[in-house]
């Protein structure tokens, strides 16, 4: 009789709403469709490291695909970047790996996850990546699960700040999570109808920000809303946030009146959205089949709406980050949203 497939699950990295769906498409896919063993580690890599795992089954992958968060736990430790260099990190996973008679793995994160699934790819095991991240910048996806809840939540944050925005004629600075890229602010700040929305990947004039701000108060606008991305940069990053600075000169430079709100980790709390739901489940049960077939060392992504797969050499230490061609950043302008620039 052949014997059975035995397969690993682990979260690293920021934590995000969808990851245990996609936990639950992954094992139930290879539990019931495919036959074959499962087990997770817990807190990341670091249940790879201290052989660290629990079993599961039908019953332990029910309930998840609406529950916040990851039943597993995650951590950031980097096994090719040990703290404690005395140990041999990657050969104390690749024993375990051995020892525990495991097939593959399934390396559930964002840039950072992935890079290291590519480096224990490279060290001989049998890997699968799986996109995850609020801020969507994964390298060869056009899309990440965490994402689309993020933006859901952000949008509905910001639209009761524009409320009392408006009941006080105040501009209202809000600033949102994505690390490097601008995805995050980009996308909840159109969505929520934000007058001034600053990424890190589009330089910006702080006079220009003023004097839109300056022009709409002019024109009798009860409010401004200014989204701000938090890796937007800015003289000061060790002293305050790219919101608390941007706060900081337009009270300098204007008379306006304004308050700062700073969404943080609510972006990266509570259930996933149905969008999530499905994108997580869909990379769950793709990551299951590649296995099945034996296709390794590559990440599933969503290309142009249609799942598939990238080779893992390819996204390791890349961003994925806004282009100025970028689709959406061009039909803002069209609406007259000012990001930052002096007009031309
Ligand atoms: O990568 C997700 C993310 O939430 C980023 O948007 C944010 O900059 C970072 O994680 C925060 O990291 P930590 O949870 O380790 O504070």
């Amino acid at each position: 009789m052949e014997s059975r497939m035995k397969i690993g699950i682990l979260s690293a990295g920021g934590d995000c709403p969808g990851i245990n769906a996609a936990i639950r498409g992954v094992g139930k896919t290879a539990l019931l469709n495919y036959g074959m063993d499962v087990i997770g580690f817990n807190n990341g890599f670091e249940g790879l490291i201290e052989n660290d795992y629990r079993t599961f089954d039908d019953n332990s992958l029910s309930g998840l695909l609406t529950l916040g968060g990851t039943v597993l736990g995650t951590s950031r430790v980097k096994p090719f970047k040990p703290k404690n260099t005395e140990q041999d990190i990657p050969n104390i996973i690749l024993d375990n790996y051995k020892k525990l008679g495991l097939d593959a793995i399934v390396c559930i994160g964002g840039n950072g996850t992935q890079r290291t699934a590519s480096q224990l790819s490279d060290y001989g095991l049998n890997v699968v990546g799986i996109p995850k991240t609020i801020d969507n910048d994964v390298w060869g996806t056009d899309v990440t699960f965490g994402f689309d809840t993020a933006v859901g939540i952000a949008t509905e944050a910001i639209d009761r700040l524009h409320t009392t925005a408006s009941s006080h004629r105040r501009v209202m600075v809000i600033e949102v999570m994505g690390h490097t890229a601008g995805w995050l602010a980009l996308h909840a700040g159109i969505a929520s109808g934000g007058d001034v929305i600053l990424i890190p990947e589009i330089e910006y004039d702080i006079e220009a920000v003023c004097e839109r701000l300056v022009e709409r108060s002019g024109h009798g606008k009860q409010c401004s809303i200014v989204v701000v991305a938090e890796g937007l940069p800015h003289p000061h990053p060790n002293k305050r946030s790219a919101g608390a600075y941007i706060t900081r000169k337009i009270k300098k430079m204007t008379d306006l009146e304004l308050r700062e709100a700073n969404l943080g980790y609510i972006l990266r709390g509570g259930a996933p959205s149905a969008a999530d739901r499905i994108l997580a489940t869909r990379y769950g049960t793709m990551a299951a089949r590649l296995i099945s077939e034996g296709q390794f060392g590559v990440m599933v992504s969503t290309q142009n709406g249609q799942q598939t797969h990238v080779a893992l050499s390819d996204v390791a230490g890349k961003l994925r980050l806004v282009t100025p061609d970028n689709k959406l950043l061009l039909e803002g302008r069209m609406l007259g949203v000012c990001f930052g620039k002096k007009p031309e």
